[in-house]
């Protein structure tokens, strides 16, 4: 396992994140540490929760797991933003809210600091001024050591920026996104920003949900029914698929062109694209048994060549519109950066 920078912060993270969103749901306890400890001994030491998974289970798991280790050894990330209480007060980025949710989190995860605190999502009623000065609090007390972002437009991100830096607050230094061979919007604003300003992305559902694994073909009748796509799919809900399934599946068959060619699963070949992409710090991976957890393990090590990365590029290229398409681009840049 290879390390990678942080942001601009001189924390080592490893290049795999392990999020532990099925922890204390789809993987009981034993399953998740037996997860977390395959993970360490591959070298992995950033670990991905948040304070409404599965109710705070994720967190007590993986507090329970980081007694059996020196937690001084791992990057712990955790979330705050969605209803975690009753009553109108119990969410949002308030001052409120964040000092109450940092304290809870903390008592589940049995530590006394957490590594990177990430807003959950944006917050549209609370002053932004008031959201980065309680992060900031929690950063200079010591109970958080640096903040993130979760699924931020650019220009909220921006802006965040601009608040912390004219206040002299901490700033943000990740941004976890959404992004995946079936999700490419985030290179629209996020990570041209994110290069700009040094900001790490960890890219979240890497596969999709799962979908990028292989294990799915056209014919749904075939949709396992124990997987989360399963699962959704008895619901009805095609909206998986967005608005162009005939987009979803070329990307699905291209990847798994790829994947035959170069003998490696669909999730090592969508997992390594991204670990590929200009601005990626850590893909966050979810699995909820070991063997998923060994396959996606296998995405490290290697490296697709310019040509599959060409290949799987062009297979999942999207309709881009102005101030995004090739025009603009060449407009903005006109040759100067390379
Ligand atoms: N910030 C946010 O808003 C946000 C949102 C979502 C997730 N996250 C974070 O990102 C992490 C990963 O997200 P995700 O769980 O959606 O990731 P994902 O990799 O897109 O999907 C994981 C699911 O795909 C299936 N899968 C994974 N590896 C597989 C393999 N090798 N072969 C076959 N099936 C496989 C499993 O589901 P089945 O076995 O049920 O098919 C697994 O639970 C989460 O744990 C969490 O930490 C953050």
């Amino acid at each position: 396992m290879n390390y990678r920078l942080l942001g601009k912060t001189g924390i080592k993270v490893s290049e795999l994140c392990l999020g532990t969103m099925t922890f204390g749901n789809e993987a009981d306890k034993a399953t998740s540490f037996k997860i977390m400890d395959r993970f360490s001994d591959e070298g992995g030491n950033f670990l991905d929760t948040a304070d409404i998974y599965n109710k705070g289970k994720s967190e007590e798991i993986l507090g329970e797991w980081l007694k059996t280790r020196d937690r001084e050894e791992f990057i712990i990330a955790t979330k705050v933003r969605f209803r975690t209480g009753n009553g109108p007060n119990g969410v949002g980025l308030t001052r409120k809210h964040i000092l109450h949710s940092i304290e809870k989190s903390l008592e589940r995860l049995g530590t006394d600091y957490v590594d990177l605190l990430q807003v959950h999502a944006w917050d549209p009623l609370t002053p932004l001024e008031e959201t980065m000065s309680a992060l900031d609090s929690i950063v200079q007390n010591g109970k958080v050591r640096y903040i993130g972002a979760s699924n931020f437009r650019g220009w909220q991100l921006a802006l965040s920026l601009g608040v912390s830096r004219s206040r002299g607050y901490a700033e943000f230094v990740s941004i976890q996104p959404q992004y995946s061979l079936l999700c490419r919007s985030t290179e629209f604003e996020l990570i041209p920003l994110s290069r700009h300003e040094n900001i790490s992305v960890l890219p979240w559902s890497p596969l999709k949900g799962g979908l990028l694994s292989g294990k799915y073909s056209r014919d749904m009748d075939s949709t396992p029914e124990d997987s989360r796509i399963g699962r959704i799919m008895k619901r009805g809900g095609r909206q998986l698929f967005g608005n162009n399934e005939e987009y979803t599946w070329k990307v699905i068959n291209g990847l798994k062109e790829v994947a035959g060619r170069i003998e490696r699963s669909p999730s090592q070949v969508a997992l390594n694209w991204l670990l590929n992409r200009v601005g990626v710090t850590s893909p966050i991976i979810g699995a909820r048994n070991i063997a998923q957890l060994e396959d996606n393990l296998g995405s490290t090590g290697w490296t697709l060549d310019n040509e599959d990365m060409d290949y799987l590029g062009n297979v999942s290229r999207f309709f881009v519109t102005y101030p995004y398409d090739e025009e603009s681009d060449k407009q903005q840049n006109d040759g100067r950066i390379p």
